[in-house]
């Protein structure tokens, strides 16, 4: 892998920090979309990304919502998988020995509350994860995030001052984007204590709906939007957030390609996150995107990403 990359560092640095965790480049696998087995992770860093995120992990099993639990539209994706994963028991068993990834991983963590947090915390000691997300944000699973109230200021000091304590790992703190003033939410965290800021999970709920069967496509009827209609509501809320907090953001919403990538960074984000786009460019998304951006950057005479990050913020 290293080769096939090699061409690419020579010209331009792509390298990036988060938190203090180096990236080889910017591209992070975003929670929930391969990150089930540590197998699909090596997957994911072979082909080109320079971190990656495990599917979200609770305390007990969950066994998420019935099928339909997935439906693409012309604007990307709705999805109520609502957290379906295996508990942090037996998450803790499929993800020994993360070094074999090759990349940093990425622990991220969900809870019905601070009780909850703190024992998958614990779970998860001993593991080689490079830093945690806390996600406070899904919008379409009942007893969790959104749907428990956790995306507010109040509700993510709370929480995130307790699970602070609960780890040396860089912290990481995943919003939604449909809190118009996401960047006093993500201050709440910062003063929490939070190193990072994850931008954002996906909007919503949302519905589509079947016109033959007169009824929502999805079994939960309600699901979060992600995708190319989410793009421009991520990049607001890295540019909101940029302007609130001094921790770095992982941002993370519709983005497919380079420039995408390119858009991202220059909004604030130091590193940015794929989901959806797994599924509309395969896997080979990450090398994709890794090799637009080098171009974009050959041409436009820059020569590191660091050059990149924030750009937009300039008077
Ligand atoms: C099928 C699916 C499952 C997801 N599962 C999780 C999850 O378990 N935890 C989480 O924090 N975010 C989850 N997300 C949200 C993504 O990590 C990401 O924040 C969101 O999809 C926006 O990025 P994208 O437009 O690149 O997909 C999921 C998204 C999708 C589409």
């Amino acid at each position: 892998m290293a080769d096939r990359f090699a061409s690419l560092t020579t010209r331009v640095d792509l390298s990036t920090e988060l938190c203090g965790v180096r990236l080889q480049n910017p591209t992070v696998l975003a929670s929930g979309i391969l990150g089930t087995s540590k197998g699909l992770l090596k997957g994911v860093a072979l082909a080109g990304a320079g971190a990656v995120t495990i599917k979200s992990l609770s305390l007990e099993p969950l066994p998420g919502h019935n099928n339909p639990i997935v439906v693409g539209f012309e604007a990307g994706m709705l999805n109520a998988v609502g957290y379906a994963n295996p508990g942090i028991k037996e998450g803790a068993k499929e993800f020994s020995n993360l070094k074999e990834v090759g990349v940093p991983v990425i622990a991220s963590i969900i809870g019905r509350g601070v009780g909850d947090f703190m024992k998958v915390l614990e779970g998860l000691w001993g593991l080689d994860f490079a830093a945690v997300e806390v996600s406070l944000s899904c919008p379409h699973t009942p007893g969790y995030g959104m749907l428990a109230g956790q995306n507010t200021p109040e509700a993510t000091k709370e929480i995130v001052s307790v699970v602070r304590k609960g780890t040396e790992l860089p912290l990481l703190v995943k919003l939604s984007p449909n809190i118009p003033e996401i960047g006093r939410v993500a201050r709440a965290a910062e003063e929490a204590g939070a190193d990072g800021i994850t931008a954002v999970n996906t909007l919503g709920p949302g519905m589509l709906i079947n016109i033959e069967a007169r009824q929502p496509i999805l079994d939960f009827k309600v699901g979060g939007v992600s995708g190319p209609a989410l793009r421009p509501i991520a990049l607001r809320c890295v540019y909101d957030i940029y302007k609130s907090v001094k921790i770095p953001i992982l941002g993370v919403g519709g983005i497919s390609t380079g420039r995408h990538a390119i858009e991202m960074l220059m909004a604030g984000a130091s590193a940015v996150g794929i989901g959806t786009a797994v599924y509309s460019r395969g896997i080979e998304v990450f090398g994709k995107v890794c090799q637009e951006m080098e171009e974009w950057m050959e041409i436009n005479g820059c020569t590191s990403v660091k050059e990149l990050i924030g750009a937009a913020h300039a008077p």
